[in-house]
């Protein structure tokens, strides 16, 4: 620890996955504690109070005496006062370095194993709620939607024995800085994207119904335009979909981004189609989107559903083309700050000159339902 009364990013997921007891007090105002959060935490909207000097606000929360206590806010400055106001109430107190803005780059991983050694394992942002997957089949293994440090991927595939032979995304990302580009180089591996992809770097283009193969695995690109025009779902042999933000497994993906009110009824439209097609695929198939709505646990359950499961909260087969395009365009919520420049730099394939944890705060806002 480099300072006695800060923890890291790094030590706290480390205490999480260990499950070592910890009590994380989040003391910011509930708007933004609505918008992300630390799942394990718990809330009290003490920012005003503390700031005004006054510290019996946390007199409010049940602490248990015994537990190392971790206080968190936006940027790591109030949460110092809280900190240091436990301490003087005789708690174990750190505070969070970097505050949300910081932990924007926690991660955990759960794992799905099929038949065969062929095993999934899902690389989750935890407070942004952004999946990405490492597939791995004899020695080889695939990565889709990278949005972390490329040595986070490299280190995981080497301690399953694998070597990453393609990087994929399943579409042009406005939420997160793709990651895919920087992993292919560092991996030696193949970055693959849809033809119909935009990117203004250098990618092997696959065609929708293209199969590639890694160990003993397939995987097949499924166009499914909506969310954005290239949206691409890849179907790992007939066991498991990663939908990208297309279907989600409680919701589904918004077509409105980068586009003006015509182009997002023309996605809408297309999006209807896509998950139509979607849905007809056999019930057992395992639904693994890009996203998830809820705040990840360090649980080592995987974010995923059978196609069966997933049909219950989509209601898309029941609504005729029309329809489903009033109902999408009622939905849509606020669009997420600085997509455009995501966006941008995504198709760009570089971010040099910006700082990441600026760009990437907040939570995510890619499902309409
Ligand atoms: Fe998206």
């Amino acid at each position: 620890m480099k300072d006695n009364k800060l923890m890291s990013t790094e030590e706290l997921q480390k205490k999480l996955e260990r499950k070592e007891p910890v009590f994380i007090l989040d003391v910011r105002p509930v708007e933004q504690r609505n918008e992300w959060r630390i799942g394990e935490s718990t809330h009290v909207d003490a920012y005003k109070r503390l700031n005004a000097g006054d510290n019996t606000v946390l007199d409010e929360v049940d602490i248990p005496k015994d537990s190392t206590v971790v206080t968190v806010c936006a940027a790591g400055r109030t949460s110092l006062i809280a900190s240091e106001a436990l301490r003087e109430k005789g708690f174990q107190a750190y505070s969070l370095e970097g505050g949300m803005k910081a932990w924007n780059y926690a991660w955990n991983t759960a794992e799905f194993n099929f038949q065969d050694g062929l095993k999934v394992i899902q690389v989750r942002r935890t407070a942004k709620g952004v999946l990405s997957y490492i597939v791995g089949s004899a020695n080889e293994a695939i990565v889709i939607d990278a949005c972390l440090n490329p040595e986070i991927y490299l280190k995981l595939s080497k301690e399953n024995g694998w070597s990453i032979k393609y990087v994929l995304d399943t579409h042009i990302h406005a939420d997160f800085v793709s990651r895919s580009r920087e992993l292919a180089r560092a991996g030696g591996a193949t970055h693959l994207l849809i033809d119909k992809a935009k990117a203004e770097f250098e990618f092997n283009p696959a065609a929708s119904g293209d199969i590639v193969r890694f160990g003993t695995a397939s995987l097949q690109f499924i166009h499914t335009p909506g969310h954005t025009w290239e949206s691409t779902t890849f179907k790992l042999n007939d066991l498991a979909i990663f939908t990208g933000d297309t279907l989600f497994i409680d919701g589904i993906g918004r077509p409105d981004l980068k586009a003006d009110q015509h182009e997002a009824m023309q996605k809408a439209k297309s999006l209807y189609h896509s998950l139509k097609q979607l849905l007809s695929l056999p019930s057992s198939i395992l639904v693994l989107p890009a996203h998830t709505a809820k705040t990840v646990l360090f649980d080592g359950r995987i974010i995923g559903e059978p196609l069966a499961n997933v049909k219950k909260s989509v209601h898309v087969s029941e609504l005729s083309e029309s329809q489903f395009v009033e109902y999408a365009s009622s939905k849509i919520p606020p669009t997420p700050p600085n997509y455009q420049l995501i966006a941008g730099l995504n198709v760009s394939g570089s971010y040099d000159g910006y700082e990441l944890s600026d760009l990437e705060a907040g939570g995510n806002h890619c499902a309409i339902a």
